[in-house]
């Protein structure tokens, strides 16, 4: 299988973000693709991170690291088991000290928990990681609910402890839209794209950041 570089020509988009090129959302400087380390995908729960961060690696002929499964591997247990014995608390001081980690990394894309960028200190340790550029994969409420059912066992019930009370789940998803939005250097429209359409996305969102030849 054909690896794909950052250099690859640009392919026609879909969707990406409306930022001009080599600008974060924020105004924070991008670094250029051919110097960049780390892609970080970000966004609530249900926006694809996991599946389109391992289609991305693939791509990239790099690694693919999953935080929350990085959090289960380091402590043994599963999230929901963390937050069931430990509470919320203890699961996003593990999940800090593991983002942290991981960020040490080369050659990586990296998909957050939906809840990561809550916290300040993981915003500026994303904000100053060199050579890391964040994507936010956003889409509505109704629609991250809906894929979040689809991906579950039950569709009644849910396996992520953050979905169980949605009244909640959707306080929390608009407290947390501007974290997305103003750590990420590009934002991705995922609603009508497939997780491959939304690779490429990113794919030509990270390219657009290239000097002007
Ligand atoms: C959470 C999201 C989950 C996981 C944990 C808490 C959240 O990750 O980290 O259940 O608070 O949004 P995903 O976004 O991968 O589901």
């Amino acid at each position: 299988m054909t690896t794909a570089t950052l250099d690859m020509p640009a392919k026609p988009k879909p969707a990406t973000n409306p930022s001009p090129a080599g600008r974060a959302v924020s105004g924070r400087p991008v670094p250029k693709p051919d110097t960049l380390d780390r892609i970080v995908l970000t966004g609530f729960m249900g926006s694809g991170k996991s599946t389109a961060g391992a289609v991305l690696a693939e791509r990239l002929g790099w690694r693919f690291l999953d935080l929350d499964h990085e959090i289960e591997a380091r402590d043994g247990r599963s999230v929901p088991q963390i937050f069931a014995e430990h509470g919320e608390p203890h699961f996003r001081h593990i999940e800090s000290a593991t983002l942290a980690s991981l960020l040490g990394e080369r050659r990586v894309v990296i998909a957050l928990g939906g809840g990561a960028p809550e916290e300040l200190g993981n915003r500026l340790l994303l904000e100053q990681t060199p050579h890391t550029a964040v994507i936010y994969l956003s889409a509505p409420f109704d629609t991250l609910i809906a894929r979040c059912a689809a991906q579950a066992a039950d569709p009644a019930t849910t396996d992520r402890p953050n979905l169980a009370d949605l009244n909640l789940a959707e306080r929390r998803f608009r407290l947390r839209r501007p974290h997305y939005e103003r750590i990420a250097a590009h934002i991705i429209h995922t609603i009508d794209l497939t997780p491959n359409q939304t690779v490429e996305a990113v794919l030509a969102a990270i390219r657009q950041t290239k000097s002007p030849r």
